[in-house]
């Protein structure tokens, strides 16, 4: 459909985030602490409340899905969701179906995603060190990963690395990680940590600001800006020297809310419409009532309407460092 989805700043809302699980095989510690307490599983939305979820979205004028968690993957009956929502990308009712993942299942499910018609995925992957990789997410898979994202290449997908700047942990590992992404073909992405979840570990010890990531790479290579788009929230450069994309995912020194194009809904069926707000709008209760169709409608009228102009993640105020109390797991 030719629809369009504006919020009360005359955004164009274009790209929906749908979180399948707030489950996850890793503990990355930015995320979950090793003892996390997951949701119910009464509490998520069936595989045809999603579909129906992200049916309305499409009508509404939604282009762009990418499957998220929690690990996606993890969820035993995705693939049903995925493939039913390829069938709609393979009939133009949106232009991308893609999903974001830490690539542990991926040796299995690669060839699978590429027949269902995603073409791109982003996968997390914050150190090449074993060691390193197994303090951080907790979990000694990192040859899995590495195993996964090769099979997805095989498949076919075009993968995306994302890393996590973090300090005391991959900060002297950066240019290497950018360097072995673009040897075998990858985009890579760096992110600045959120003040997202409840988590044990304290933000401005793991904080890392770009611009600093960025100076430090500039002293041995040549960054050019590009104008790349793939409607996220990266800017991205081209590196001369390794001919490689690196993107910067910058919440917190570059405020990107602007030009802000998405909603996210969580796995219960809550839409939030900023990451970094709490603000959010039920749908679940319209989509158990009745006139389902008609209430969905009118939900995600009314999320439109409170989408908030931007986040206030601040470095400047620490006690904000832990502000949002939802994990980026759940939405
Ligand atoms: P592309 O389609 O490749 O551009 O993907 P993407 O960057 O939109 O998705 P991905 O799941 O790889 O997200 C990368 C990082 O960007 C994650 O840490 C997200 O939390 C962050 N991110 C995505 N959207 C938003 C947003 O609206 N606000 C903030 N603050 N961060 C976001
Ligand atoms: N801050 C920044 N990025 C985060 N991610 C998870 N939690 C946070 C956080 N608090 C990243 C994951 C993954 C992407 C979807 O979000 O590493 O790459
Ligand atoms: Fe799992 Fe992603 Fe959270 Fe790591 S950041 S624990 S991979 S959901």
């Amino acid at each position: 459909s030719g629809k369009k989805m504006q919020d009360s700043f005359g955004r164009n809302i274009e790209y929906l985030r749908l979180s399948v699980t707030d489950r996850c095989d890793l503990r990355c510690a930015y995320c979950m602490d090793e003892k996390m307490t997951f949701l119910p599983k009464s509490d998520l939305l069936t595989l045809e409340e999603l579909e129906q979820l992200a049916q309305a979205f499409i009508a509404k004028g939604i282009r762009k899905i990418r499957i998220t968690g929690g690990e996606p993957l993890v969820r035993r009956d995705i693939l049903t969701l995925i493939k039913r929502l390829g069938a709609k990308l393979k009939l133009g009712e949106f232009d991308e179906l893609t999903l974001t993942t830490n690539g542990t299942l991926l040796s299995k499910y690669a060839a699978i995603l590429y027949e269902s018609g995603i073409r791109r995925i982003n996968v997390s992957l914050d150190s090449l060190r074993p060691e390193i990789f197994k303090k951080l997410t907790r979990r000694d898979s990192l040859a899995q990963v590495i195993n996964g994202i090769f099979a997805a290449q095989k498949a076919g997908l075009k993968v995306k690395i994302n890393v996590v700047a973090l300090k005391n942990v991959n900060a002297d590992e950066i240019a290497d990680i950018i360097k072995w992404a673009h040897h075998h073909d990858m985009e890579i992405s760096l992110i600045e940590v959120m003040p997202l979840g409840e988590i044990r570990d304290d933000r401005l010890d793991q904080y890392l600001p770009l611009s600093l990531v960025r100076q430090n790479l500039e002293k041995n290579w040549t960054l050019r800006n590009i104008d790349k788009k793939t409607g996220g929230p990266a800017r991205y450069v081209k590196i001369d020297e390794t001919g490689g994309i690196l993107g910067f995912i910058t919440p917190l020194t570059h405020n990107f809310c602007d030009g802000c194009n998405r909603v996210r809904v969580t796995c219960t069926g809550r839409v939030y419409m900023c990451l970094g707000q709490d603000i959010y709008v039920d749908l679940r209760s319209a989509l158990r009532g009745e006139n389902s169709e008609e209430m969905l409608d009118k939900q995600i009228a009314i999320a439109m309407r409170e989408k908030p102009l931007r986040h206030d993640f601040s470095i400047t105020k620490p006690n904000q460092m832990a502000q949002i109390k939802r994990h980026m797991s759940v939405t």
